[in-house]
């Protein structure tokens, strides 16, 4: 089967792209109104991109009728926003917060989610999520324009909360397994850690991991 992306329409694109790159890493992104109500909402556009300034991204895509979703309005009125990832346990209230509810209502009391303050930034973070990184707004990429265009956010990682339920035996690392994070496939499937394995990288080279 061949597609050509140029001749698709923006949702069968949707669809094949989501399809194909799976697992994508779940952002849980909690964001406050410039009148500090809270706002949480899950992206799966989500990846860590580099460590020196600690950064990630996340991309709101445009609504069905174009506009901005609240996690890109509360970001342009507050530059500051916490990613919560998502454990198995915490599933269901993360999809519950997927509801497209009116601008300002919150998806913590809607969801029955827990909230907790933040240390760095305004937006409270996810109580029991076990991994919480505090940002503030590096900038925002628009690609594209009308449905389905990109909103690729920037956060500068400021802290990060670490339960201490996921850590390895000897307290200096995440035990991957005890992490147990949920990612997203396409449509309502969904994958959980499994089974794991190792291997080693060959020597030299990068100082990174
Ligand atoms: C697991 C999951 C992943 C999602 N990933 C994205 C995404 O990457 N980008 C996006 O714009 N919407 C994504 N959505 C849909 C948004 O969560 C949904 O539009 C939500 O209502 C946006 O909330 P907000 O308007 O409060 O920002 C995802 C939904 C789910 C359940």
């Amino acid at each position: 089967m061949f597609l050509d992306f140029t001749q698709l329409s923006p949702r069968d694109g949707y669809a094949w792209l989501t399809q194909a790159v799976i697992p994508r890493p779940i952002a849980w992104v909690s964001t406050v109104s410039a009148d500090g109500r809270p706002n949480l909402a899950p992206f799966s556009f989500f990846q860590a991109i580099c460590s020196n300034p600690p950064t990630l991204m996340f991309v709101p895509t445009n609504n069905r009728d174009g506009g901005k979703k609240d996690t890109l309005r509360n970001i342009e009125a507050v530059p500051e926003f916490v990613v919560n990832l998502v454990p198995y346990a915490l599933a269901a209230p993360m999809n519950a917060t997927a509801a497209p509810l009116p601008y300002g209502e919150n998806e913590f009391a809607h969801a029955d989610v827990e909230p907790a303050a933040s240390t760095r930034v305004r937006p409270p973070r996810v109580a029991a999520s076990p991994v919480a990184f505090e940002c503030t707004l590096d900038r925002v990429v628009t690609i594209g324009n009308g449905v389905g265009a990109g909103n690729v956010v920037f956060g500068r990682i400021v802290a990060m909360h670490v339960a201490d339920s996921v850590l390895a035996a000897d307290g200096k690392a995440i035990d991957p397994a005890k992490l147990d994070l949920i990612a997203r496939l396409s449509g309502d499937y969904y994958m959980r850690t499994g089974e794991l394995f190792t291997i080693t990288r060959p020597a030299g080279g990068s100082v990174q991991r």
